[in-house]
């Protein structure tokens, strides 16, 4: 089999992973990597035994796919150059900054009969993998996805940032259209949103509450969802999935508590799980990791042809439900103001939460 001759534009924090993986694929030549910082390319193709670019446009006519990992501002401009020579793209979440360029992206790939796959890596995750192949139609789902303040990605805030992941799941899981939405946030550092919470309302009646946040502590990735089949868990750090479902004995008689007497209802807390909410746990049993599987699904879409589990369009659905929740976002009346998320407030008459703790700098250098 030839091998496919890849290159990664924008080898920052996650671009170089796309890299290394990509130099580990024995169907791939990793024939560069381009980084607007010289230094940074410099580097990474050192360690990759590649070649290092400055300009992407120096690749054109030498690759046969691309995998866009730049700051999202310029994913637009870098993969519609590629698609327009017809060279299929991987592009990162979230797939552009406005509807109308990530339409034009899809436009270009579709002119060009090439995939157009869009970096929502959790649709790899093997806990929800398995998710998606069982029959459960959600009524509520609860996702959160918490993580600490990395100052990347500050040209966007916590919705597209972080939320785009789990609004392109819902999406997935529950399907469109989303009737209502509405949300609240906060800008702690000011600029961009850094907290969000939305509500939606899906068309078929499913609710769902997600929160993003990029300023906690301990990191937390996790959806829950409860629907007429059963309930369902996941955790997306240690990609563990947990289903529950009612138990032959209660779908067919129910718990009858009327007719127990206090014995048996003694032992009814201890037997709800198990007699009659069984429990399923499954580990994550996947040889690859999901940024792995994401890549090797790309490579097998540009040799077969096919569509891309995330495509285009998908990550254009992601991005439009986003800007609604933007939207929400300016509208929710903070303090009498819809002015939107907040930046760091001057001290209110009510004072500190606490006294200001002293803080020891380190000695400039
Ligand atoms: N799927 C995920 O879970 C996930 C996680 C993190 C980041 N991302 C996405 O990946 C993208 C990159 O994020 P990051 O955290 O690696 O950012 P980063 O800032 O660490 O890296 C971006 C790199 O691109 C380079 N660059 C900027 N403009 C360029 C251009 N025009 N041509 C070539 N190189 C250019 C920068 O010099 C930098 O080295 C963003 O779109 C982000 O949303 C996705």
């Amino acid at each position: 089999m030839t091998r496919l001759r890849m290159a990664v534009i924008g080898v920052g924090h996650l671009g170089q992973h796309h890299a290394r993986i990509l130099s580990q694929q024995p169907d791939v030549e990793l024939v560069g990597v381009v980084d607007s910082n010289a230094d940074q390319a410099r580097t990474v193709a050192a360690k990759l035994n590649t070649t290092p670019y400055e300009q992407f446009e120096d690749l054109i006519g030498r690759v046969d796919a691309v995998s866009v990992v730049t700051p999202t501002v310029h994913h637009h401009s870098v993969a519609a150059a590629f698609l327009k020579a017809g060279v299929p793209a991987l592009v990162e979440k979230p797939v552009c900054r406005t509807l109308a360029e990530a339409d034009d992206l899809i436009a270009l790939a579709a002119q060009a009969k090439v995939p157009l796959q869009v970096g929502h890596i959790e649709r790899f995750n093997p806990a929800f993998e398995e998710l998606v192949k069982r029959p459960i139609r959600p009524k509520f789902v609860e996702a959160e996805r918490h993580g600490p303040f990395t100052g990347r990605s500050i040209d966007i805030g916590a919705v597209l940032d972080l939320m785009i992941h789990d609004l392109d799941l819902l999406l997935a899981l529950v399907g469109g259209p989303v009737a209502r939405v509405s949300a609240v946030g906060a800008a702690v550092f000011g600029g961009h949103e850094d907290m969000v919470n939305a509500r939606l309302e899906f068309a078929n009646g499913c609710v769902a509450h997600v929160t993003a946040s990029r300023i906690t502590r301990h990191p937390k990735r996790r959806l829950r969802v409860w629907a007429g089949e059963g309930y369902a868990g996941i955790d997306f750090v240690t990609r563990k999935l947990t289903l529950v479902q009612q138990s032959q004995e209660l779908r067919e008689y129910g718990i009858r508590a009327e007719q127990m007497d206090a014995a048996s209802k003694a032992r009814l807390k201890d037997e709800v799980f198990g007699r009659y909410l069984q429990v399923l746990n499954l580990d994550a049993d996947r040889k690859f990791d999901q940024l792995t599987a994401e890549l090797r699904h790309f490579i097998d879409c540009v040799r077969t042809g096919s569509t891309p589990r995330v495509s285009g369009t998908d990550g254009r659905e992601a991005l439009a439900l986003a800007e609604r929740v933007l939207e929400a976002l300016k509208q929710h009346a903070w303090e009498g103001s819809p002015a939107g998320p907040h930046g760091p407030q001057p001290p209110t008459p009510a004072g500190w939460l606490f006294p200001p703790l002293a803080i020891a700098r380190p000695e400039a250098a």
